[in-house]
């Protein structure tokens, strides 16, 4: 399973970056417009920084209009790939930047019939928002599971991205049910690290250690 940054915030990009484990970063209106760029000029950066798929969407309301953006953000970077809605305008200009051979990412997938939509319209990606629908009472992890099992069935190519994560349970949940990528927000990919055994267990062995040998540090 890959995982993606869900930020465009280039503080937390660049640390996490150093971790080795980043294959990509997705972004959507409100992360760029918490960072204050211009959408171009913060993509380009993000693009210099991780060299993977890099999601950058259109806010503009037509197909048509839709398209130009679209054309316009894939040229900034080779891995630009370009963020529609699941509208049908999305779907449509969805389509017609596939025809021209752009990689599209669908976004604000709520059910598995917007997800086959989107599979048949050519999308590259299919953005299904897991925290956004248990926020709501219903069961997220679901749907990753059911748009899974449908795309394997008629063995569509698009890759499923689970959005909207917020725990380390839901990460767990997501590589059980077959999703190609989780995207996550900096503080749940830094929490995966994370497990008191592990915290227990180093300074035991470094205390153990360092009884019999701290008279000769490690490298010296
Ligand atoms: O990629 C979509 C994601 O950013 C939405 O997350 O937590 O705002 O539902 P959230």
């Amino acid at each position: 399973m890959k995982f993606f940054l869900d930020t465009a915030n280039l503080d937390e990009i660049k640390r996490a970056s150093t971790w080795g484990i980043v294959d990509g970063v997705t972004t959507n209106p409100s992360l760029i417009a918490k960072e204050g760029n211009p959408i171009d000029e913060q993509i380009r950066r993000i693009c210099d920084l991780v060299d993977g798929d890099i999601s950058a969407e259109v806010v503009a309301a037509t197909h048509r209009e839709m398209v130009k953006e679209g054309r316009r953000l894939a040229a900034i970077h080779k891995n630009v790939v370009v963020k529609c809605p699941l509208t049908r305008e999305g779907i449509i200009a969805t389509n017609e930047l596939f025809n021209e051979g752009h990689r599209v990412n669908v976004t604000l997938c709520f059910s598995s019939a917007q997800a086959l939509i989107a599979a048949k319209a050519g999308a590259y990606i299919i953005s299904p928002f897991v925290g956004r629908l248990d926020d709501m009472g219903q069961d997220g992890m679901e749907l990753i599971r059911q748009i899974v099992t449908i795309y394997q069935n008629y063995g569509y190519a698009t890759r499923v991205l689970a959005a909207s994560l917020r725990s380390t349970n839901h990460v767990i949940e997501c590589a059980l049910a077959g999703a190609h990528i989780a995207t996550v927000p900096f503080k749940v990919l830094d929490g995966l690290f994370n497990h008191v055994l592990t915290d227990r267990g180093l300074e035991q062995f470094l205390a153990d250690y360092n009884k019999v040998f701290a008279e000769t540090p490690v490298g010296v």
